[in-house]
């Protein structure tokens, strides 16, 4: 069992440690898992009934002329930010018609169909029945759902605001579409047990003003905490696959990628501020920090439809996250700035002799150019990248082979994937490189592993 906290574990851990050493572990945290969860279930049954919920009968769908339209509009509105159509539209399938899977670290869960069909989605839902699951996490039918759907976050949500995501989701078109079984081992299979889960993990509090706070700070905080469950990607996780509040927001894996730290422990070469937060959030893009990718491209896009005032709201509360920027951060800042070619540039001729400096010069340096000089407008300043700063090199792997920026053919700045161009040694001496030549951070761990995986 003294290998447990190594290990990798799903979307929380760092994956540095050797393949073997993470099988023995899987092995012992399983065990580890299994007993606890049964432990949780059997309290919860202990707590009178508690897993027990009743269901709601089935309803006639309402018509769509019955929801006032401004409704509509801010449901659709509140959607976006909360991510609804990403999870619940299959690739390539109808918008909210489910089917996509959800990888967990339990199993496989597949997002369900919430378009108003009356078998296959929505349909029969009263307004309080889904006021009840996106608060309670309980199906229309009592059945527990799974976390994967984030309703810890949700639970937050103003009951005004979920009545106009019902009334946005019950206005779209139904369609038919039934989603797979999930695939989740014994005993993630038995819903039950998720009673048990809520008991330690869900807030049923909802969500509670901070009257020192500004009105911004709060409607903020209300989003980011609530609907936009920004935690649910960027705070690590514990072995019940709960995010681990105590390190909220210092990052965390999650679909082959990270989703970098936001808070005090940001490895951002120049602190972020409210105005490049929502910079970036409105626009994808910051050009002191680096361009949104993976699964945050997938947000960005969400947020495109969302007013300027929520977005600033957002980026004003999680740039409170940090705290003031300590001496520290502000001196990081400005040797990153020098790195980057701006007061006071700094060369580091020494690391010109690696294996990764000729591939560099051949593949990247004609857009980003070389340390401490400016690169080629659009292409971002690496030295300034948190991406090449972080701690696990996943992002930077994952940007170098598939590229990045507009893929659609459109005008815009655009990163061609470099995936069948260089072979996994190029692209791994490149990287060391690149991370040498232009950070002051440590040298990857891991970074052979995670160009196999991206590979994959
Ligand atoms: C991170 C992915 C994710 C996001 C974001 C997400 N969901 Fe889901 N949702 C799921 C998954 C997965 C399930 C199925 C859970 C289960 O089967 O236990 C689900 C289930 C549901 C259900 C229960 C449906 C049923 O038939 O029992 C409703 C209602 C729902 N989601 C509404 C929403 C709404 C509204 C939003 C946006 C405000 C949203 N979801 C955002 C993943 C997501
Ligand atoms: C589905 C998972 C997911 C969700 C939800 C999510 N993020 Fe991210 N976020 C990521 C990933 C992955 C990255 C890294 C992307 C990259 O490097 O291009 C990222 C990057 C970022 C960055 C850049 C950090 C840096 O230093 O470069 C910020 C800021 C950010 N997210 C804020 C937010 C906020 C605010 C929300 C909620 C509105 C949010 N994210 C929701 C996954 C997510
Ligand atoms: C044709 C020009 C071009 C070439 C060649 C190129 N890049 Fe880029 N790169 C860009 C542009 C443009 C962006 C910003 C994309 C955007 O704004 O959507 C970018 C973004 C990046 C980012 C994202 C930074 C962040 O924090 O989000 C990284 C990392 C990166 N490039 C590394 C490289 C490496 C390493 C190479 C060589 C293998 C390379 N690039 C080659 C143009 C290029």
């Amino acid at each position: 069992m003294g290998c447990l906290r190594h290990y990798p574990l799903g979307r929380g851990g760092r994956g540095d440690s050797g393949l073997s050493e993470a099988r023995c572990d899987a092995r012992g945290n399983m065990r580890v898992i299994r007993g606890l969860l049964i432990a949780i279930a059997a309290l919860g049954v202990i707590v009178g009934g508690y897993a027990w919920r009743s269901s709601f009968a089935p309803i006639d769908r309402p018509q769509a002329s019955s929801f006032p339209v401004e409704n509509v509009k801010a449901g659709a509105v509140l959607a976006a930010i909360g991510n609804c159509a990403t999870c619940h539209t299959r690739d390539g399938g109808a918008a909210y018609a489910g089917g996509r899977p959800i990888v967990t670290p339990f199993g496989t869960i597949h997002a369900t169909n919430i378009t108003p069909d009356p078998s296959t989605g929505i349909g029969g839902w009263s307004e309080p029945a889904f006021i009840r699951a996106v608060r309670e996490g309980v199906s229309r039918d009592g059945r527990h759902l799974y976390p994967a759907f984030p309703y810890d976050h949700m639970a937050k949500m103003a009951e005004s605001d979920i009545k106009n995501v019902y009334a946005f989701l019950m206005t779209r078109r139904a369609q038919v579409s039934a989603s797979p079984a999930n695939e989740l081992a014994f005993p993630f299979n038995i819903r039950s047990l998720v009673a048990g889960w809520k008991l330690f993990f869900l807030d049923r509090g909802g969500f509670t003003q901070d009257a020192s706070k500004t009105a911004e700070w709060n409607r903020g905080a209300y989003l980011v905490e609530g609907l936009a469950h920004c935690g649910s990607c960027h705070t690590p996780r514990n072995v019940l696959g709960a995010e681990d509040k105590s390190r909220a927001y210092a990052g965390a894996d999650v679909q082959g990628w990270t989703a970098p730290a936001l808070g005090a422990t940001s490895v951002a070469a120049v602190p972020w501020t409210g105005e490049r937060l929502a910079e970036y959030l409105g626009k994808g893009r910051s050009p002191q920090h680096g361009v949104a990718a993976g699964p945050m491209a997938d947000v960005i896009g969400n947020l495109a439809q969302v007013p300027d005032s929520d977005i600033k709201a957002m980026a004003t509360y999680v740039a409170s996250l940090a705290g003031a920027a300590t001496k520290e951060r502000q001196e990081r800042g400005a040797r990153a700035i020098a790195r980057a070619g701006g007061e006071g540039a700094v060369t580091r001729p020494a690391a010109a002799a690696a294996p990764g400096a000729s591939v560099y010069a051949g593949a990247c340096a004609g857009c980003h150019g070389e340390a401490g000089r400016q690169p080629l407008d659009p292409a971002l300043n690496l030295a300034l990248s948190t991406t090449v700063r972080a701690a696990s090199p996943n992002n930077l792997v994952r940007v170098v082979l598939g590229g990045i920026g507009r893929t659609d053919n459109q005008p815009g700045p655009h990163m061609p994937g470099f995936a069948n161009a260089l072979t996994d040694k190029q692209i791994g001496d490149l990287l060391e490189y690149v991370r040498a030549n232009f950070t002051d951070r440590p040298v990857f761990a891991g970074l052979d592993v995670a160009i196999r995986k991206a590979r994959q």
